[in-house]
């Protein structure tokens, strides 16, 4: 190895130079002592910094190879540097993984042991999505990340449509702005569905939506919604009230009915608000329900026509109803929770009850 300080003042080999940064770094216990390591061998002030400043004496071609290996130099330094640092900050890692170990034995309290149970608003979901297969419907599942086209164009809600305000979007920052976003309800799994199956179609679909809302006791911005859909040959609107009525009593018990009041959306037409009985005060009028007797639960009506326009369906042949509600809505309703968002805030006092 050439001696780089024939022409200089600090007395050391690239050899001699290396050595004793290495044996500095490996002499450096913490990531903290290896930060003041890495300055005294790389910083201003270092032994190398200092044959730096010699190189500018030297003539052109001596300064280029004298450069070229001091550049060799640091990087070799770098190299143990960064090597050292690897394994500082593993170790730094597993002691914080042992530190802050969990002792979640506390839980099993109890004789016999507390074992825990599914969260309230899965039971729910399984509980919904049973009644419907009691009464022949299939369940399916869509995406919760969609492009604008099934959330809102193939809905029959075109870019700009004043309809679009009716949901708090959260956009993704993929692909061209605004095309792609968190379902705001599970309707676009409606269209996945037609483009999927041929009709007849029978089907609830069950899942978790996004909208910008701010939480309050009867809404959070992560929640879950099953949406319906029929697709067949003659149906009525007396098949979508029939449904409805059918369900609530099945889910709610006997007391409970539903009603339905002309509202809009744009991929049914014509399109209702779905209500049942309020549970608090079974019907009689209560703070809850703003003394109507009635809490709404979701909206419904028949199949649009430019909605079986988008998936390809001869709205001649076909016809349906479709409808989406609320499961966190249903499981508030059904237990009689206040505040809507215990059902996210996982406090374990909470859950050992619901
Ligand atoms: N997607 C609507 C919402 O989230 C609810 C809804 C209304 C679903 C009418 C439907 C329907 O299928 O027909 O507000």
């Amino acid at each position: 190895m050439t001696n780089l300080h024939a022409h200089g003042e600090v007395p050391v080999t690239d050899g001699e130079l290396v050595a004793e940064a290495s044996a500095q770094v490996a002499g450096a216990v913490s990531l903290d002592a290896l930060a003041v390591v890495e300055g005294e061998l790389l910083g201003r002030k270092s032994p190398l910094a200092a044959r730096q400043k010699t190189l500018g004496a030297l003539d052109p071609d001596a300064r280029r190879e004298a450069g070229q290996e001091l550049q060799a130099v640091r990087g070799q330094i770098e190299a143990l540097v960064a090597a050292r640092r690897a394994v500082l900050e593993e170790t730094a890692y597993a002691e914080r993984l042992a530190a802050d170990r969990l002792d979640l034995t506390e839980v099993l309290e109890g004789d016999p042991p507390w074992r825990g149970h599914l969260h309230l608003v899965q039971r729910t979901r399984d509980e919904l999505e049973d009644v419907f297969a009691g009464m022949g419907f299939a369940v399916a599942e869509g995406p919760e990340v969609e492009t604008d086209w099934y959330n809102f164009e193939a809905l029959n809600m075109p870019p700009a449509h004043p309809a679009r305000g009716m949901w708090d979007t959260l956009y993704l920052n993929l692909g061209e702005p605004e095309t792609v976003v968190l379902r705001t309800h599970t309707s676009p799994v409606q269209i996945r569905l037609m483009q999927s199956q041929a009709p007849p179609v029978y089907a609830v679909m069950p899942g978790r939506c996004y909208r910008r809302d701010t939480p309050d006791a009867r809404h959070i911005p992560t929640f879950n919604q099953i949406e319906g859909l029929v697709v067949d040959r003659g149906i009525s609107f007396a098949d979508l009230a029939g449904t409805i009525e059918t369900f609530t009593t099945a889910y709610f018990g006997a007391g409970i009915h539903s009603r339905l009041r002309p509202s809009y959306f744009p991929f049914t037409e014509p399109s209702a608000e779905y209500e049942i009985t309020c549970t608090i005060c079974g019907g009689a009028g209560c703070r809850t329900c703003s003394h109507t007797g009635w809490i709404e639960l979701g909206g419904c009506g028949m199949v649009d026509p430019a909605v079986f326009a988008a998936v390809g369906l001869d709205d001649e042949t076909w016809s349906g109803f479709a409808f989406g509600f609320g499961i966190d809505r249903c499981a508030q309703m059904r237990h009689e929770i206040p505040d809507m968002r215990v059902l996210l805030e996982n406090d374990v006092r909470l859950l050992r009850q619901i």
